[in-house]
């Protein structure tokens, strides 16, 4: 990342430059123009504008009624605090650790919907968009910014948005593909130079190791993947290197991908959408990733109601998505946003791609939790939903459930067949307790 250059340090002459150039402001007089009750959409994930939505904060005390809509970003989110409850009221659409306790307590919104369809609440107009905030890549010789390191949603709402305001963020990765906007389509410009934030992955535990184990040895050479967001997506990974000639169409990416594509074992020259490149809408991990993704025309990035497109996404042969879940019921329901009462997570892209894998020629959806949680206090397979829990993939769509003790086959099984197969991946503690409470129900 070490070519690009600010306004201050070009040589370059272009017409957009003169433009620009006036765009160019401080982070409060870049704020100064957002008004109470507008709407406001923050760029989403690693790129979420952490020195604009500070300076915003700072405005709290003048500001009522300032309406945040938002995917998960990472980095703080003061605007979610108790004390500015009255300034900003946060929609979330994917609830991270920074606006979980808001949302539990009532002061922040969830908003429940499949990724695919995020860009279009924006351009129907159903959710209104007043202002966007970005970070993005310093303009290129032709004056083009990069929306860097999360394409997804951002750009609908861009388009929609009466305001575009821009960090212009040195260290923002150039990424390729649908992934530009031009500096006469930002009306305030702020330049900075600080990193990426970053999402360092834990070293996948023994029991993570068997479920990726478990999980591997259902994708097959010419696989095209789908990763989700968790833990085990990243173990998986660990476990494919004996694979051949996989290819990558995910809405996210994380570090492993890239070990993958250095040792060959990733070259998407089996893929039928996007041949020969790595298909996204985001990407998530450390430097080491944002590096690889920095103008490499491998990647390349895309609109979430492109690339989670069901009807995209099953084009692609040998599709094979890998999702996690909270808790599995014995009928096949994933629950993957909630925790009984608590509202832990979002949709994404879980079932655009448990769909879209299921419609594919040879496709594979796979679904892929441990057996318990609270270090084994809990079994994650479950007769029951806990009450408050609720569904993200239905027992219908559900195909493949993988846990460390093996993998539940239940696509046009009955509803018994179904529980006998997921007890048999359920921990050895909780087996009778799941049987026994299975007998409540007449079908069993
Ligand atoms: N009962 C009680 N607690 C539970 C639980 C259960 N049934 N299941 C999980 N937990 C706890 C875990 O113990 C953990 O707590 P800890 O942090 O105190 O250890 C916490 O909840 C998170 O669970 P974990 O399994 O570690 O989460 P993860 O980071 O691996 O993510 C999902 C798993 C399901 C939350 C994540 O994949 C997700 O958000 N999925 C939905 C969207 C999706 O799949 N999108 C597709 C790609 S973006």
């Amino acid at each position: 990342m070490g070519d690009k250059i600010l306004l201050s340090e070009t040589k370059t002459r272009g017409s957009w430059l003169e433009d620009y150039q006036k765009k160019l402001t401080t982070l409060e007089s870049a704020v100064s123009h957002i008004k109470s009750r507008d709407s406001i959409y923050v760029h989403s994930n690693a790129a979420a504008p952490q020195l604009l939505l500070d300076a915003l904060v700072k405005r709290a005390p003048e500001l009522n009624g300032v309406k945040i809509y938002q995917l998960m970003t990472l980095g703080k989110a003061d605007y979610a605090l108790k004390e500015h409850a009255e300034s900003f009221q946060v929609n979330s659409f994917f609830i991270g650790s920074n606006v979980r306790e808001a949302v539990n307590a009532g002061r922040a919104n969830y908003i429940p919907v499949f990724l695919s369809e995020i860009p279009g609440l924006f351009l129907s107009g159903e959710i209104p968009i007043d202002v966007c905030l970005l970070q993005v890549s310093p303009p290129d010789a032709h004056g083009f910014c990069s929306y860097g390191v999360s394409v997804d949603c951002t750009i609908a709402a861009r388009k929609k948005a009466r305001l575009v305001i821009a960090e212009v963020n040195k260290q923002m990765p150039r990424t390729l593909g649908r992934a530009f906007v031009h500096v006469s389509r930002l009306d305030h410009v702020v330049e900075t130079d600080h990193p990426v934030p970053e999402l360092v992955p834990a070293q996948p535990s023994e029991i993570e190791k068997a479920i990726g184990s478990n999980v591997a040895s259902l994708v097959e050479d010419g696989a095209t993947l789908q990763l989700g967001i968790g833990a085990i997506p990243n173990a998986v990974l660990q476990n494919l290197m004996d694979k051949r000639n996989l290819g990558v169409h995910s809405e996210m990416l994380s570090d492993g991908i890239v070990d993958l594509i250095e040792a060959g074992v990733i070259t998407n020259d089996a893929k039928t959408v996007l041949p020969g490149k790595v298909a996204v809408t985001f990407v998530m991990g450390t430097k080491r990733l944002y590096d690889f993704v920095d103008n490499n025309p491998l990647v390349e990035f895309q609109t979430s109601d492109y690339i989670n497109d069901p009807f995209v996404i099953s084009q692609n042969y040998k599709m094979t998505a890998i999702n996690s879940a909270l808790q599995v019921d014995v009928t096949g329901q994933v629950a993957a946003d909630t925790i009984g009462n608590l509202l832990y997570s979002g949709f994404g892209g879980q079932v655009d791609f448990v769909r879209g894998a299921a419609h594919a020629k040879q496709g594979k959806a796979i679904i892929a939790l441990p057996s318990t949680a609270k270090g084994g206090k809990i079994s994650r397979i479950s007769a029951m939903l806990n009450t408050g829990s609720g569904v993200v993939t239905s027992r219908a769509d559900v195909h493949y459930v993988v846990t460390e003790y093996g993998v539940a086959q239940l696509y046009g099984k009955t509803l018994k067949e179904r529980a006998r197969a997921l007890t048999a991946i359920a921990h050895p503690d909780f087996k009778a307790e799941i049987e026994k409470q299975c007998s409540s129900y007449s079908w069993y």
